[in-house]
């Protein structure tokens, strides 16, 4: 069933659980996350990142129907998640379209703007009873390049300004994670989540969640995160399970790395709802 992030994550909260927010820009990932979710019986979030489209993968008006159509059949809660936009307008046309969630992303902006146009999208978002998350920090350059600059992490200061500010649901926090793969082992600042968490009280998003330890995944959630975004090593998993096969059908390898992504979502969705 559709819901939104509101609720959503008010289910981790009550449980100091997360949720696993996963990108689903094609057919056999969307079908992946949404059965390892039915499987597991837990709450998922699915999202469409603007950046994906500007990688060539589907677009906001194409897959967003298909997303829809998967969250409202699903046996279990499901939202519907509009992740990293970066333009007003575009966040716009997501809202028109049903996401009960989008991310705005000023993190390269000034603060001031940052503020400014994050005020405008919950604005916006309210109209539709959406929810809002917003970023302050960066998550650094998407190479990786940045991993370890703790001078681009979120100030706790700088984060209740945010969020007084502007009046977000959930908080994205840079703390050491990077978007892609990781070049070395990432060094969590846990200390900063959990000042972050007691200061502003809202849940707390992780970015770049693929590739990060079990016991890590274990301390930022006790630490206060509450939604996990997660994409780029469950795609490995499917690009993985098709590299060394010969197939003389498309749709077998389609299956084959569709069955791939749900194992490795499962086991992330577990260690996210601590039933591992
Ligand atoms: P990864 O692809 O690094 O897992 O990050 C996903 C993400 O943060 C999407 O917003």
């Amino acid at each position: 069933m559709l819901v939104t992030l509101k609720e959503i994550l008010a289910i981790a909260e009550e449980k100091k659980i997360a949720i696993g927010a996963f990108n689903t820009p094609n057919m056999p990932t969307l079908l992946g996350v949404i059965r390892a979710a039915e499987e597991l019986k837990l709450p998922v979030i699915i999202m469409h990142a603007q950046v994906h489209e500007e990688m060539g993968l589907c677009k906001m008006e194409q897959i967003t129907p298909v997303m829809k159509w998967f969250a409202e059949r699903a046996s279990v809660p499901v939202s519907l998640h509009l992740d990293h936009g970066t333009d007003i307008d575009y966040i716009g046309r997501g809202l028109e379209l049903g996401f009960t969630s989008v991310m705005y992303d000023g993190s390269v902006l000034g603060e001031e703007s940052n503020t400014e146009n994050t005020k405008r999208v919950v604005a916006m978002a309210k109209k539709y009873g959406a929810s809002v998350e917003a970023e302050i920090g960066s998550m650094g350059a998407r190479d990786g390049s940045d991993i370890g600059n703790s001078d681009i992490y979120t100030k706790p200061a700088d984060a209740v300004k945010f969020v007084n500010e502007t009046g977000i649901d959930a908080l994205a926090c840079a703390f050491g994670t990077v978007h892609g793969f990781y070049k070395a082992e990432p060094k969590l600042d846990f200390d900063r989540v959990k000042e972050i968490k007691r200061l502003i009280g809202l849940p707390i998003v992780m970015h770049g969640g693929s590739g990060v330890s079990d016991p890590d995944y274990k301390k930022v959630i006790a630490c206060g995160v509450r939604k996990i975004n997660y994409y780029t090593y469950m795609a490995n998993a499917g690009g993985k399970a098709i590299s060394n096969k010969e197939y003389k059908l498309f749709h077998e390898a389609l299956a084959d790395a569709e069955n791939a992504i749900c194992e490795n979502v499962k086991h992330a969705m577990s260690v996210f709802a601590g039933i591992d």
